[in-house]
Formats: C-alpha cells, sequence, structure tokens
C-alpha cells in the first residue's frame, strides 16, 4: 500500500500536532457554550480521534455521511445525505468537522441544512484545503493546512474506499488512478 504513494505530503506528528493547536483554540471559542461536532463519514473520522481528545470542554458527538465524489476522484456535481445525525441541533452550536475542502460544493450543502434546522451557530473545522480558486467560495473557521492541488489519500482520506489508514497525508501515484 505505501508503495503507492509518491509523497508524503504532511508527517503523522505534523498532524497530530495540528489537531492538538485547533482543539485548544476550539476549546477557548466554546466555553461554556453547547457544542456538538458533526463529523462528516468517511474521511473525518480519522481527524475528529485525534481533534476530541485534544479539546477539553463538554461536547457531544454525531456523524453524517454524504456522497459527493463517488467512488473515483471527481466530483459528481450533487450532494446526497447518505446518513442523518441522530442528534436534536436545535440552540446547540455545531461545528462540522470535515477532512478536506475541494469546490467547498459539499460543505456549503451540510452547514445550510443544519442552520435550517434551528442550530445557534454552525462552523466547520476542516483538516485540509486545495490551494486554487475555489469554485464557490466558502469560509472555514478552522484549517489545518492548506495543500496543493493534487489527490490526496491516508488519515481518513481515500481512492476508491482504499488507503484511509496511511498514518500521514500522502499523494497517490498518478498510475493508480489513471
Ligand atoms: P467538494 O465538495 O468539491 O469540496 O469536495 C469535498 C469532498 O470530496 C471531501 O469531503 C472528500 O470526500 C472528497 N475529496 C476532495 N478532494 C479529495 C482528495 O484529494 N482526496 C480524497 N478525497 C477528496
Ligand atoms: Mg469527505
Amino acid at each position: 500500500m505505501i508503495d503507492d504513494v509518491s509523497e508524503i505530503l504532511i508527517a503523522e506528528e505534523e498532524l497530530q500536532a495540528r489537531a492538538v493547536e485547533l482543539g485548544r483554540a476550539i476549546s477557548l471559542d466554546y466555553a461554556d457554550k453547547p457544542l456538538l461536532l458533526v463529523c462528516i463519514l468517511k474521511g473525518g473520522h480519522i481527524f475528529l480521534a485525534d481533534l476530541v481528545r485534544a479539546i477539553t470542554i463538554s461536547l457531544e458527538i454525531d456523524f453524517m455521511a454524504v456522497s459527493s465524489y463517488g467512488t473515483g476522484d471527481r466530483s459528481s456535481g450533487t450532494v446526497k445525505i447518505v446518513k442523518d445525525i441522530s442528534t436534536s441541533v436545535h440552540d446547540k452550536h455545531v461545528l462540522i468537522v470535515e477532512d478536506i475542502v475541494d469546490t467547498g460544493r459539499t460543505l456549503r450543502r451540510i452547514r445550510e441544512g443544519l442552520m435550517a434546522r434551528g442550530a445557534n451557530s454552525v462552523r466547520i473545522c476542516c483538516l485540509l484545503r486545495k490551494a486554487k480558486r475555489q469554485n464557490l467560495a466558502i469560509h472555514l473557521d478552522y484549517l489545518g493546512f492548506e495543500i496543493p492541488d493534487r489527490f490526496a489519500v491516508g488519515y481518513g482520506l481515500d481512492y476508491s474506499e482504499m488507503y484511509r489508514n496511511l498514518p500521514f497525508i500522502g499523494i497517490l501515484r498518478s498510475e493508480k488512478y489513471r
């Protein structure tokens, strides 16, 4: 599996250190507020696990799964909720935990949906953003790293459902997805 990666973009230690920094910032910003973290599956699950252990205030966790990319490396153009949260967002401060923003379509759609359900606030904590002109500008309240506009795998991110278990963020060899 590791031979399919051409380059390590972000090492395991850097990912963990950044999750700790973000967790500390979130702990300060949400002190005394009812906080609900909504992790976007499947890609956000490893980031969530590191992030929540660095947050020192009480919080709830729920999960939502959406499909936007199908199984390949291109966006399908529509965002569908495949699994919804089971917690009420009413009067809570929601923080979406996501792996990566590319066009911004997925996060925009999720944020709009959660606002419409009566959340007190909806903010976004995203591990990675691709450095390019965004099709839909989306404000990220907490961002881990900006990366080049290439296809990233590992630390939760997949290509065709594989490579999520790599402990770092890497670039897949191009012959693996062509
Ligand atoms: P967007 O809707 O175009 O912003 O795409 C965001 C979603 O596409 C993320 O939730 C990921 O699941 C997926 N995605 C985008 N870029 C990558 C990548 O480089 N590697 C793995 N998944 C990606
Ligand atoms: Mg995702």
